[in-house]
């Protein structure tokens, strides 16, 4: 059977996004076990689960190692693969921002200085803005940037907000909001193209029947 290969992002998101592939005909109960497999298949309901880190699940998509996948829309903005987005599976909700120090403003005086692991998108927003920025790449532990005087602001996920708060540093601006996109690989949605189409029906359904 020509199965459908799905990456799925490792975590809090993924458990989510398998519930309701399951809830829409898709489970594949050996997901569950514990344990640290990283792949696993029902031949029943014809697909191929496998856990990715989130950051890695449109480069599987891409190359078409999966035929689809589950990535959030901060990615999709970030590196633009070059994949197909299918659906809003209104999972894993947070917003970009640009955070600061409460007693930060922004007086245009001089080259702003922007810690982010998104330089892509902060470098759009302040181009479309006209703001001249020196760009700060980190890979973590972002929040630290604005306290230890590395940069002027950050540009960052805010979910609950709970790690700003906890940091002293508040949101200065949004950028926009953020959700899980299903995206599939381009030329496996022209040869399974079936299977695709039928998967994301059934999950907009039930999305539909959620609101
Ligand atoms: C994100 C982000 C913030 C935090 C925001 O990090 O970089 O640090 O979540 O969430 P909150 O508003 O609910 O506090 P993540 O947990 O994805 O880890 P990472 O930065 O190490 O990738």
């Amino acid at each position: 059977m020509n199965m459908l290969n799905v990456a799925l992002p490792k975590g809090r998101l993924g458990d989510k996004v398998y519930e309701l592939f399951s809830k829409a005909g898709y489970d594949c109960p050996s997901i569950l076990d514990p344990g640290r497999k990283l792949i696993f298949e029902n031949e029943e309901t014809g697909v191929r689960y496998f856990w990715v880190k989130p950051s890695d699940v449109a480069i599987y998509v891409e190359r078409g190692a999966a035929d689809i996948g589950v990535a959030g829309k901060d990615i999709l903005l970030e590196y633009e693969p070059d994949v197909f987005e299918l659906l809003d599976l209104k999972l894993g909700k947070c917003r970009m921002a640009v955070a600061a120090k409460k007693d930060f403003h922004d007086r245009h005086l001089k080259t702003l200085r922007v810690a982010t692991k998104f330089s892509k998108i902060a470098a759009d927003y302040y181009l479309s803005k006209g703001r001249d920025i020196d760009i700060i790449h980190l890979n973590g532990s972002i929040e630290l940037a604005p306290i230890l005087g590395l940069s002027d602001v950050i540009v960052d996920i805010v979910e609950t907000g709970t790690t700003l708060k906890e940091n002293n540093l508040i949101v200065y601006d949004t950028i926009l909001p953020i959700s899980a996109r299903l995206v599939a690989n381009k030329s496996s949605y022209q040869f399974k193209s079936e299977a695709i189409k039928n998967l994301r029906q059934k999950l907009a359904s039930l999305l539909e029947e959620t609101v």
